[in-house]
């Protein structure tokens, strides 16, 4: 599993990883099954040109990296199929203040990127298809839902259920993508981890 940084990881720690394995992806849990994507970085995924661009426009720590975002807005139109950012587009809805949520700087990447697909998350909710001329895009539910938040009074999630909307399939041959919303996604719960076990028990 690849994954971009959010906007609430260690973000020096994964950048110390990369700098050691001197890598653009690397394994962050022993038995190597979930790998980071370094910020600009363009992977081959199932023979799909993958860009990958983690955090979020704000200022401060969480802000994109100005210099993959430089590096991602010097392709050539069409040079990606897929791009996988963790923002996601300006526009695409509001927060509970009304205020406009996504980000203007992706928009311009995804309009100079011209990828197929974009997918996107953040915004803790399904969230598309939208156009951006030839790209349509996607924003997916937060995978997990917390157990409580500081919002709501009752607990929104106290199974840790998979949120439907969370999970997207795409079929590299015909472009089609579709959203999760199974019911046996709410099947897939729990929140005990044993991974002395896990890697007892894994050859
Ligand atoms: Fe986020």
């Amino acid at each position: 599993m690849l994954f971009v940084s959010g906007n609430h990881e260690d973000h020096e720690w994964l950048s110390s990883l990369h700098q050691e394995a001197a890598t653009e992806v690397v394994p962050v849990d022993p038995l190597g099954a979930y790998r980071h994507v370094a910020c600009g970085s363009v992977v081959e995924v199932a023979g799909q040109r993958v860009a990958f661009l983690g955090m979020i426009e704000a200022p401060g720590k969480m802000d994109l990296d100005e210099n993959a975002y430089s590096r991602l807005m010097a392709m050539e139109p069409g040079a990606v199929d897929i791009l996988v950012t963790h923002d996601g587009p300006y526009g695409m809805s509001r927060d509970r203040h009304g205020n406009t949520q996504g980000s203007r700087k992706l928009t311009r990447l995804i309009e100079s990127l011209q990828p197929r697909l974009h997918l996107s998350g953040h915004y803790h909710h399904p969230n598309g298809p939208r156009s951006h001329g030839p790209t349509t895009s996607y924003a997916l539910a937060q995978l997990v839902q917390p157990k409580i938040t500081r919002w709501d009074p009752d607990p929104i999630n106290p199974a840790q259920q998979v949120a439907p909307g969370s999970i997207g399939l795409l079929d590299t041959e015909t472009d089609d993508f579709e959203y999760i919303q199974d019911t046996w996604l709410a099947d897939i719960k729990g929140d005990h981890l044993d991974l002395a076990d896990l890697l007892s028990t894994t050859t």
